[in-house]
């Protein structure tokens, strides 16, 4: 079975449950899944399977949790994993849905 990172950032709880139904879909192991509030961003290099969420906030921006995660992301060497991408959003808020 292929071994999946899971690394959220979440606000309210709403991306944070999602990461938990998708790691029990997929039988990803509760400590593959990563809240990057509390994670170093080296802890990606540990996969090669990488599914990132965040939620919207402000007016399409990234969860807040995220700005500093993806600093530390942005000086690794991501060549090579596969990435897949969700997010949570209001979808009343047609111009920036899901904009993260
Ligand atoms: C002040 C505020 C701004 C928001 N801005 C957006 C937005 O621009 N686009 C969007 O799709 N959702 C927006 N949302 C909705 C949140 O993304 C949504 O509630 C999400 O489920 C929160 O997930 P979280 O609890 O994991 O952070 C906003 C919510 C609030 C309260």
């Amino acid at each position: 079975m292929k071994k999946f990172g899971i690394f959220y950032g979440s606000s309210t709880g709403v991306t944070a449950e999602t990461a938990d139904e998708i790691a029990k879909t997929l039988g990803t192991a509760p400590a593959d899944v990563y809240n990057v509030r509390h994670t170093n961003p080296d802890k990606v290099s540990e996969y090669d399977n990488l599914i990132l969420g965040s939620s919207t906030w402000g007016a399409g921006d990234l969860q807040d949790d995220w700005y500093d995660f993806l600093d530390g992301l942005e000086v690794l060497d991501l060549k090579g994993k596969k990435i897949a991408l969700f997010g949570c959003g209001d979808e009343t808020m047609s111009d920036t849905f899901c904009g993260a």
